[in-house]
């Protein structure tokens, strides 16, 4: 539970630094985006890089796919064990709030999940 809370903390004061650091240089439709992005930073990490090995990150995807994909979980056409939690999230998403998650999501720089080398290494 401690190590729980002190990610809890870390996680806040990385979003605090990437929301300032993210105002200067970013597009329209990207701002907006981070906006929208309160919700998916529980699963997929404040910036694109889930501190969950069984989650995906997501940022630096190509913005095209990532649309697609939320659309697909939106229609419930992507299916699969996990693709229920994007199903319930994608629900109260419109095509707009998509565009724009996608491009602030595309616009990210890439990153491992530390739980994911955590178990690279230890193998
Ligand atoms: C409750 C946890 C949870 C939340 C909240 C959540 N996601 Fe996800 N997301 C997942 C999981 C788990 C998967 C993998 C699902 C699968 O197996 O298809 C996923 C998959 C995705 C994918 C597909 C990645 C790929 O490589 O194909 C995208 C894009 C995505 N999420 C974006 C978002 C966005 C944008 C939000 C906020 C609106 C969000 N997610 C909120 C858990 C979550």
């Amino acid at each position: 539970m401690t190590a729980f809370s002190v990610s809890r903390f870390s996680i806040a004061a990385v979003v605090v630094s990437s929301l300032a650091a993210f105002a200067q240089a970013a597009s329209a439709d990207e701002k907006t985006g981070l906006e929208k992005s309160a919700i998916c930073a529980s699963c997929h990490g404040p910036v694109g890089v889930s501190p969950v090995p069984t989650y995906p990150n997501i940022a630096g995807q190509n913005p095209l796919y990532l649309e697609y994909a939320l659309r697909q979980y939106r229609s419930g056409e992507r299916g699969g064990e996990q693709a229920g939690m994007m199903y319930t999230v994608t629900q109260a998403l419109s095509d707009t709030d998509i565009r724009d998650l996608a491009a602030y999501y595309g616009s990210l720089t890439p990153g491992r999940s530390y739980g994911t080398s955590m178990a690279a290494e230890t193998r």
